[in-house]
């Protein structure tokens, strides 16, 4: 069974960190390379070797951005044409990370792959594997956990401002207008997502709000769901309302609620997610009001206790920038091994437990499910 157990190894380094640029990869060049790629972008640390998709139109898109990269329209090919790769940044729609995953790891490449990792345990078990096997190192970007107000929010709790953390809450609204344009292709292997049950609301978005659950407060020993259905349009159902009760070994518990306003206007750069993080602490809170979109335009962090709301108006809350910093904390770690992942392979597995026990104990009416035990 993989878990929770497996997380101490995960900054376990057997390979020699580099020394060098190191030779990188992107396979799959659509939507979110246009944020992915600012941890590349004049970074002394990397040099973009090749560019993977089979879109013509894709390859000679991304091409502007890396004239001396070579194209190709598979991975496979990339391999055969022998040119040295060192790393791979995946951005492939989800179902094909499991088998992409693991044909980049036996090639020798190590992956930096989006989220969601996959969608069921013996995915991951197999992209588990194949890192293993090949002495490779598999890490499940999380451009959240690079977000500076929710950096500061972690710190914030932990330095005892607050006094003891008692519970918090996540918010996430999708709204219909705004935001930059999603193509229909990068829409279509989402809409085969929800029908393997595995929806854009709870299980893509949704990954990242369970990922900076664990991060800030540990393993989560159960979880309660309520997961509603707004079928928008043929084949097309979004997991919303939802709503999701848990509780961390701690003892904390968390609770997240998902919307969808179809009619609201949001202003945003990106996708139109309008998203908090408030944390309750014996004697104050802590509050992000906003992070993929421009919602509250208050502060993007605000802390309160003992009678005064202190407001952080200077913190870079432009939710591009955590792909950037992610990106670039990737391929510095590469050169020195030292410090966790965030997010490891063995971590991102938690967070998929976290997913599964959502969905069955909304399956079962709203049970307790405790993610470990799933098999
Ligand atoms: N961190 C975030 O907030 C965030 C936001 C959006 C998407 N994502 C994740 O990023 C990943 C990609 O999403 P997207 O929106 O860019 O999707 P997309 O559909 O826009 O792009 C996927 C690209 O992969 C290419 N592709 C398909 N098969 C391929 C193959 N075998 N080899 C190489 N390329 C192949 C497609 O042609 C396409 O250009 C997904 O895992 C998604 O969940 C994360």
């Amino acid at each position: 069974m993989i878990g929770y157990a497996d997380i101490g190894d995960y900054s376990a380094v057997t390979f020699v960190p580099y020394d060098r640029p190191v030779r990188a990869a992107f396979v799959g060049l659509g939507r979110i390379y246009d944020l992915n790629v600012r941890g590349y972008i004049d970074n002394p640390d990397v040099e973009v070797v090749a560019l993977v998709d089979p879109s013509e139109e894709r390859r000679a898109q991304r091409q502007a951005d890396w004239p001396d990269a070579a194209t190709f329209a598979s991975a496979a090919e990339l391999a055969a044409s022998g040119l040295e790769v060192d790393t791979a940044e995946v951005l492939l729609p989800v179902v094909l990370h499991a088998d992409g995953v693991s044909e980049l790891l036996d090639f020798g490449w190590h992956v930096n792959l989006q989220k969601p990792m996959c969608n069921s345990l013996p995915e991951a078990q197999r992209m588990l594997d194949a890192a293993k096997a090949n002495d490779r190192i598999l890490r499940v970007m999380d451009n959240y956990l690079f977000y500076e107000p929710l950096h500061r929010l972690k710190a914030v709790a932990e330095s005892g401002d607050l006094g003891g953390v008692v519970g918090y809450h996540m918010k996430m609204v999708g709204t219909g207008n705004g935001g930059w344009d999603v193509p229909w292709s990068s829409f279509e292997w989402q809409i085969d997502q929800m029908k393997r049950g595995r929806g854009i609301m709870v299980f893509d978005d949704g990954w990242h709000k369970l990922t900076t659950a664990i991060w800030l407060f540990g393993p989560i020993r159960e979880v309660r769901a309520w997961i509603g259905n707004l079928a928008v349009g043929p084949g097309i159902d979004l997991e919303t309302p939802a709503t999701l009760i848990w509780e961390h070994s701690s003892g904390i518990r968390g609770v997240w609620d998902v919307t969808i306003a179809m009619d609201m206007y949001l202003r945003s750069d990106y996708y139109t997610n309008d998203e908090r993080w408030e944390i309750t602490g014996s004697k104050g809170f802590a509050r992000v009001n906003r992070c993929t979109g421009r919602g509250i335009q208050q502060p993007s962090l605000e802390v309160y206790a003992d009678g005064e709301m202190r407001g952080y108006h200077a913190l870079d809350d432009d939710w591009g920038s955590s792909f950037r910093d992610s990106g670039r904390y990737w391929l510095r770690w590469l050169h020195t091994g030292e410090g966790p992942l965030l997010w490891s392979g063995e971590e991102a597995v938690d967070v998929l437990r976290f997913a599964l026990a959502a969905y069955e104990s909304s399956a079962k009416g709203g049970i307790g499910v405790d993610p470990a035990l799933l098999t």
